[in-house]
């Protein structure tokens, strides 16, 4: 099959991942007899610098007019002075609007080679950690109105700022239903996170999920809130199969997902629209400290790609071939430094990219 990959190799350590993820496509291509064509695209700080512009829409009509895209991660320090809405951040939220992709699957996963990494209790975590995050990503006070303004109080002037959090009954329907089907192909346990008790944005998405829950009977279905939902995640996981929520109260407990699971640098993400044209990249940031040493661990970004075949291009042997790969180079004892432990072999970002090659 001849796929078109538009690549975001991002800012600072990101194009280093990318280059490992690329390396592994390339060596499936070959391996199962594809063609993998890639189109480089600027978003984030590297367009800033090229164009004045996060993401002009010349780079975004390219990402449409591709079958998906890969992107490392955006941002840092360089352009932390600009303001809100020339931040490299921009340019991200104008690539998951116009691309309207609408699920954000970030799955919380332990590895159990990896298990001794997560900072959660050992009988806790023996219990199993494996659920995925629907995050609604489209919609929510991420795409409200911003705004900051003077207003006198007590006959001073001083400034006030507002973001609005809206959701409309269409956005919450096409994501609860991405969650019950995500539900219905894994464990049928379904939690959906709210501030019901509080937003009205909330009460209407919980009346629209039960709605749709009566189309899907099969999935054992509960409502949460965000608050008990945060604590919950840490204090039993094993208790969750899969999470909807919406965008910032996703944003928040996908990093906490993340986090249990001991290893930032091994978790993928994919976002996907109502077509197979979705974005594909790490749940990480760029990490500048680490930029231009060759010690970024390429796990999540490797994984990401393995991500785009099965779930994009239809590839689901050779997205398995990939994650085995990464599985039997773990069992093997080697590491990159952000995941290491006594007694392993450290590698470097590329080498580690080396010894998952050696295992396809
Ligand atoms: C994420 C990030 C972004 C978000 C930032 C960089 C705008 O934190 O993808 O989780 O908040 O969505
Ligand atoms: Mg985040």
């Amino acid at each position: 099959m001849k796929k078109n990959i538009a690549l975001m190799r991002g800012d600072y350590s990101s194009p280093e991942i990318v280059a490992q993820a690329v390396r592994v496509l390339d060596k499936i291509a070959e391996k199962y007899g594809h063609e993998f064509v890639y189109t480089d695209i600027a978003m984030g700080g590297n367009a800033i610098d090229k164009y004045g512009d996060p993401f002009p829409d010349h780079e975004l009509e390219k990402c449409l007019a591709s079958d998906s895209v890969l992107l490392g991660a955006v941002g840092g320090p360089k352009w932390d002075h600009l303001p809100g809405d020339q931040r490299p951040e921009k340019g991200l939220l104008k690539m998951r609007g116009g691309m309207k992709l609408f699920a954000n699957t970030r799955p919380a996963k332990i590895w159990p080679q990896l298990a001794s990494a997560s900072p959660l209790k050992e009988e806790i975590v023996a219990k199993g950690i494996d659920f995925v995050v629907l995050r609604e990503l489209t919609g929510g006070i991420y795409f409200g109105e911003h705004r900051t303004e003077e207003t006198e109080c007590e006959g001073k002037t001083e400034k006030r700022s507002v973001d609005i959090m809206t959701y409309t009954e269409h956005e919450i329907e096409r994501i609860g239903r991405v969650a019950f089907e995500t539900a219905m192909k894994r464990g049928k346990k379904l939690c959906s996170v709210d501030k019901a008790n509080v937003l009205d944005s909330s009460r209407l998405w919980r009346s629209v999920m039960h709605r749709v829950k009566e189309d899907y009977p099969e999935v054992e279905y509960s409502d949460m809130l965000v608050d008990n939902c945060a604590m919950q995640i840490c204090r039993d996981p094993s208790q969750f199969d899969v999470i909807v929520t919406e965008n910032m109260f996703g944003d928040i407990l996908t990093d906490e997902a993340s986090e249990i699971t001991g290893s930032i640098g091994m978790v993928p993400s994919s976002s996907l629209g109502a077509t197979t044209c979705g974005v594909y990249e790490p749940i990480h940031g760029s990490a500048p400290d680490l930029a231009g040493k060759d010690i970024i661990n390429p796990i999540a970004c490797i994984l990401s790609a393995a991500m785009m075949l099965r779930y994009s291009f239809d590839m689901p042997a050779e997205a398995d071939d990939i994650e085995s790969a990464v599985s039997r180079v773990l069992d093997a004892g080697k590491r990159t430094a952000d995941i290491m432990s006594e007694g392993m072999e450290c590698l470097s970002c590329s080498g580690m990219g080396n010894a998952i090659l050696a295992e396809l």
